[in-house]
């Protein structure tokens, strides 16, 4: 990447000329720049009053289905409660450990269970709830519902499969935005019957007067109970499909932001994207702290420029969407690790997956430390910090308004990479210009890339062809 104009003040320009005296001649590909002012921007603008008025949809292509997404901070129930942004920050990773608390619980479940008939009855009757209960929740979709259709704000979950929303009449339920779903004012709401396959299809459920009742339980303690049934989902103004199975949750307990409920877009048979049959589906996360949205799509066609890489089956939990990411380049060079530390196992274990609802990527510890190294080794110019949170690597930049970073790109399988804008890694964690490394590593042996790392990428889940594509700048 060759640099543009950027307006460089002194202290930067010291900086840029220190790393051009000590560094090769290659070095547009080890470097680049980062606006250190523009992030900070904007970090402090979530504490400054706005207007809730959410922004136009912006349609990207002309998509069969689209629906617009969101970030949580635009979504009025969820509007920042911190006092500032390092209390902000502290509270979104808390909530990002106890959503990949819940992802490795369910992946280590599923590589030890061979039939769903281990969960016992009582589970169902009383699900753990223990836990901080936040529910996961970092961006959300606006869905319509029945006939007459109503439209509910929905996390959007790549991470499970079933869709639910809270329904009246509530024995339990949290707050939301929208007023709470009434099935007996939808024309189009049916209870599924016991013996269909839709039913079948659940990990956990049970059957009360030939009514099927689905449970799905979060692993922080957040979860979800009631009727399973099918109805009419709308995509905003692109199109309606009926006969979707969704639950509709008569016992809810989380926080979910204060969304309706969940839009599973797993890879099991009873994700949304499953049962519509959708060859595809793509999102693009617009950064967490901005105002504005972008959509979600389904069977719309991928970008020309999209950097294209497998998608991997896991036998194991089809739920997941595995992807084939074989090494991370940092400063141009592949940091030396085995790749064998990224892959699926025989029995299931490792593997990378890619999540809507995980911030920032995990990677196994022994990957994490040797990437962690690689990049601080070559941002030794840059004045360090000490730690935040679950992060090791952090930086002070309260000094500059622009610097040189480091580059960091992620390689998949068939040689292609995906290059990460310093936004992507490099995240501001106060207001005063405390920026951190924006990956962590994990003890388990799942690796997950997140969502600080897809922000203003469009990522297209090519289900059909088994491919992923990321093209930048497509939000
Ligand atoms: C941010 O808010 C927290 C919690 O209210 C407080 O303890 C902390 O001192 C504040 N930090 C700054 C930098 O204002």
């Amino acid at each position: 990447m060759a640099p543009h104009p950027l307006s460089l003040n002194l202290a930067s320009f010291i900086i840029f000329s220190l790393i051009l005296t000590s560094s090769a001649a290659d070095d547009e590909h080890q470097f680049e720049f980062m606006d250190v002012a523009a992030a900070l921007n904007q970090a402090r603008q979530v504490f400054t009053p706005a207007t809730t008025v959410l922004p136009q949809q912006q349609l990207y292509g002309s998509p069969p289905l689209s629906l617009t997404i969101h970030p949580r901070s635009t979504l009025p129930s969820a509007r920042p409660t911190a006092a500032n942004y390092t209390a902000l920050t502290l509270s979104r990773l808390a909530r990002d450990q106890s959503r990949v608390h819940s992802l490795l619980l369910r992946h280590s479940l599923s590589l030890s269970r061979s039939s769903a008939s281990e969960f016992s009855p009582q589970q169902f009757q009383s699900p753990v709830t223990s836990g901080i209960r936040l529910g996961s929740g970092e961006y959300f979709a606006r869905l319509g519902v029945g006939r007459p259709s109503k439209d509910f704000y929905m996390v959007v979950d790549t991470g499970s499969d079933i869709s639910w929303l809270q329904c009246q009449p509530c024995s339990t339920c949290y707050d939301q935005a929208d007023p709470i779903f009434n099935p007996s004012a939808s024309a189009s709401y049916r209870p599924l019957p016991c013996a269909s396959s839709q039913c079948s299809a659940l990990e956990v459920s049970a059957c009360r007067t030939d009514s099927c009742l689905y449970q799905v339980s979060y692993g922080d303690g957040s979860y979800t109970v009631g009727n399973f049934a099918t109805e009419t989902v709308t995509f905003g103004t692109t199109g309606s499909v009926p006969n979707v199975a969704i639950g509709c949750g008569h016992h809810n307990e989380g926080l979910f932001a204060g969304a309706a409920g969940l839009l599973g877009l797993g890879g099991g048979t009873l994700s949304l994207n499953s049962q519509i049959k959708a060859a595809s589906f793509s999102y693009c996360l617009v950064n967490r702290d901005s105002s504005s949205s972008s959509t979600l799509e389904f069977n719309s066609a991928r970008a020309a420029d999209a950097v294209l890489a497998p998608l991997l089956t896991n036998p194991r939990i089809n739920t997941y969407h595995f992807v084939a990411l074989t090494g991370i380049n940092v400063g141009g060079r592949p940091v030396n690790f085995s790749p064998d530390l990224l892959a699926i196992g025989g029995d299931g274990r490792g593997g990378v997956i890619i999540d809507s609802g995980t911030a920032v990527t995990r990677l196994r510890s022994e990957v994490y430390n040797s990437v962690r190294d690689a990049f601080a080794g070559m941002a030794r110019d840059l004045p360090a910090a000490s730690g935040f949170s679950l992060f090791d690597t952090c930086f002070d930049l309260s000094r500059m308004t622009t610097v040189r970073v480091p580059t960091v790109s992620l390689q998949f399988a068939g040689g292609k990479a995906v290059a990460l804008r310093p936004s992507n890694f490099l995240i501001p964690v106060d207001d005063a210009g405390k920026y951190c490394f924006a990956f962590a590593g994990t003890s388990g042996s799942l690796s997950i890339i997140g969502n600080v790392q897809q922000q203003g990428t469009r990522v297209s889940y090519d289900l059909a062809n088994k491919v992923i594509g990321f093209s930048p700048n497509k939000c």
